[in-house]
């Protein structure tokens, strides 16, 4: 739910509002090499499984205007090279793929064209990815907000809004945003996200800016505030998520599910489909982003940790399908097992 411009296409490449800065810098990025945005993604300027999606089709059309090549078959191939180097920024969104093998198809499709066709071609396509990808994020948003009360509470981790997905609503925030447009009364409890700290930085700042009571908590409160506080429901996003319904998302995902199980407090991952790998039979499979140990041994220039202290920081963690109450997508709001509900909808 932002009502920034969170990715764009500009003559000289892949705009961007560096979410690194954010809450407290509102900087607007243009990268105009392939480097650049594979920097951008790897860094977390541009991030969120969507978002992520959408910024690498960009990059397909910044492949094609940087290439030089004047035999189409040629030029076609370069271009689908660029992908495959911007494939290798981050592992586990499977919407960079998604997105990436969907442009390869297109310029393979039109190879045989002039390479101006073929660059008209590629730029229609991700604006087409761009589109759909705000068309599904509301539909979504509109199916999951039935699942709230008038007056709901509802934990959140880590950032699947607006700016997770480059357009208004986002997913697990669109969620909320429409039940309080509809009139809803939410409050929504933000796990902060260690250890980049997505929840206070950018979820706390698009409810605030939406008007939905926010309060911040630490990730290793969620477990007293299910206990004390009346939570109705706990909601985040979706990286990957396996034919089963096994569901990557944000690290301290699994552990908010779990708990919200003891507490008897549903769990709704929203997601749309184009973040669904139906050739992953579970989510064993899905490959678990590993992240440098400065992220967790500090907060940007300040070391909190003694120096050479042993790091594990996986980015990421996979809720087993038995603790998901419901996946809410473009079509609709699927119950388990979800190999069924979700096998319906393989495309
Ligand atoms: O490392 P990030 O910030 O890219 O991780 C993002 C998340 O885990 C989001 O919750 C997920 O991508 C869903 S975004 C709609």
């Amino acid at each position: 739910m932002t009502q920034l411009r969170v990715i764009w296409w500009e003559e000289n490449g892949v705009g961007l509002i560096d979410q690194t800065l954010l809450p407290h810098k509102e900087k607007e990025i243009v990268c105009e090499t392939l480097e650049s945005l594979w920097e951008a993604i790897k860094s977390l300027r541009v991030r969120g499984a969507p978002a992520i999606g959408v910024s690498a089709a960009y990059g397909a059309v910044l492949a094609a205007k940087l290439c030089q090549k004047s035999d189409p078959k040629k030029f076609a191939e370069e271009v689908k090279e660029g992908c495959d180097y911007l494939a290798t920024s981050r592992p586990t969104a499977v919407n960079l793929f998604w997105a990436l093998d969907r442009m390869k198809r297109k310029v393979d499709k039109v190879s045989d064209r002039p390479i101006e066709e073929q660059r008209e071609a590629l730029l229609e396509e991700a604006y087409a990815i761009e589109h759909e990808n705000n068309e599904v994020c509301e539909r979504l948003s509109i199916a999951g907000a039935e699942l709230l009360g008038e007056e709901s509470q509802v934990i959140t981790h880590c950032n699947a809004g607006g700016l997770a997905c480059g357009n208004y609503y986002g997913t697990a925030l669109g969620v909320i945003l429409k039940a309080a447009e509809h009139g809803k009364k939410i409050g929504v409890y933000v796990d902060e996200t260690r250890p980049l700290l997505q929840g206070s930085r950018l979820t706390a700042f698009e409810l605030m800016k939406a008007g939905v009571e926010a309060t911040l908590i630490c990730d290793n409160m969620a477990g007293h505030v299910m206990k004390t506080k009346d939570v109705d429901a706990v909601i985040f996003g979706a990286d990957r998520i396996a034919a089963n319904g096994d569901t990557a998302n944000k690290i301290g995902s699994y552990s908010l599910a779990v708990l919200a199980k003891e507490h008897g407090i549903p769990v709704y991952v929203a997601a749309p489909l184009s973040t669904v790998d139906f050739s992953l039979g579970s989510g064993d499979e899905i490959p678990i982003e590993e992240r440098l140990p400065e992220e967790v041994a500090g907060w940007q220039t300040t070391r909190t940790a003694p120096r050479d202290v042993k790091v594990y920081n996986p980015a990421f963690d996979v809720t087993p399908a038995k603790y998901i109450t419901a996946i809410i997508c473009e079509e609709g709001v699927l119950h388990p097992p979800f190999e069924e509900s979700l096998g319906k909808l393989k495309r």
